[in-house]
């Protein structure tokens, strides 16, 4: 048996295009142009990667865009004070802040002051919160392209047996929130976690973002199961390898990521319908 692909790239390009048709449409009606502001603090070379292609994407879809390159000495004064000021431009709909900030700037208060209804990356607690209690508004970008990539294969998914391996408030916790809300039971593994492969050999979908390359066997993959790798390790220049032993799981699943041109372009176009959400339900969604 080989799996199916589940080809992010493709399906996050229809996912894009749809968006573009929105955003015409919306702007043809004299409506505002979605807009969003990246922050990007320090010079990470990962995140400077990430916040050009979330502003190529942006261009490509017809938004209006602001990046804000900030030095790594910036001081949280200056960065919430840049937050507030975005909060109360009528222009931008979407704020996002590159993580991770440098140690001494606190990430919980930066997103704090993030007003939710412009929290297109869904890590504001009130997000987070809402999710929890099964009515998502802004959801995090990554669980919510995982979602999108799950409803792709048409696979039933209530009453499935999901295990997440990585507990990070960005992936693992939200994304144990959404599989719960579509009926699956879930586990969540982490570091301290006893016997994980014997967890995942018995999961028909497991979702592996722990940033281990190539750490999920491929043996351990049930037959048959939902193999999401949110890992991207760089090995080489040319050499990037997810969580998962790609060749060895792709034998045993029945669907699977490949990496890169999986779980990537998805998060990346679930934070273009964050966006498109705030600017057309912005006043709704405020709380
Ligand atoms: N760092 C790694 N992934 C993400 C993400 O999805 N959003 C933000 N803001 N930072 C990240």
């Amino acid at each position: 048996m080989t799996a199916k692909i589940l080809d992010g790239k493709a399906i996050a390009s229809a996912w894009r295009n749809g968006i573009a048709r929105e955003v015409l449409a919306r702007v043809a009606e004299h409506k505002s142009r979605p807009g969003l502001a990246v922050i990007i603090v320090g010079d990470h070379p990962a995140s400077q990667i990430y916040v050009k292609n979330k502003q190529m994407a942006c261009e490509q879809v017809g938004f209006y865009s602001q990046s804000y390159v900030l030095s790594e000495e910036v001081t949280e004064a200056s960065l919430l004070e840049l937050i507030s000021n975005l909060n109360s431009e009528d222009q931008i709909h979407g704020i996002l802040v590159q993580l991770p900030l440098p140690n001494h700037i606190d990430v919980n208060i930066v997103l704090d002051a993030i007003l939710p209804e412009k929290d297109v990356d869904g890590f504001h607690p009130y997000n987070l919160g809402r999710l929890l209690q099964k009515r998502p508004l802004m959801e995090s970008c990554t669980p919510k392209g995982i979602m999108a990539l799950l409803k792709h294969t048409e696979v039933e998914l209530k009453g499935l047996d999901a295990v997440v391996i990585g507990a990070s408030n960005i992936v693992g916790r939200p994304m144990a929130a959404e599989l719960l809300l579509v009926g699956c039971t879930v586990t969540v593994c982490h570091s301290a976690t006893k016997h994980l492969s014997d967890k995942i050999k018995q999961a028909d979908i497991v979702i592996a973002a722990l940033g281990q390359p190539e750490f999920i066997k491929g043996n351990w993959i049930k037959p048959n199961a939902i193999v999401i790798d949110v890992g991207i390790n760089r090995l080489s220049e040319d050499k990037l390898v997810g969580d998962v032993e790609f060749l060895e799981a792709k034998k045993h699943a029945g669907w699977i990521t490949p990496v890169p041109g999986g779980v990537g372009p998805m998060t990346i176009a679930a934070l273009l319908d964050n966006t498109l959400k705030a600017a057309t339900h912005g006043r709704e969604l405020s709380v």
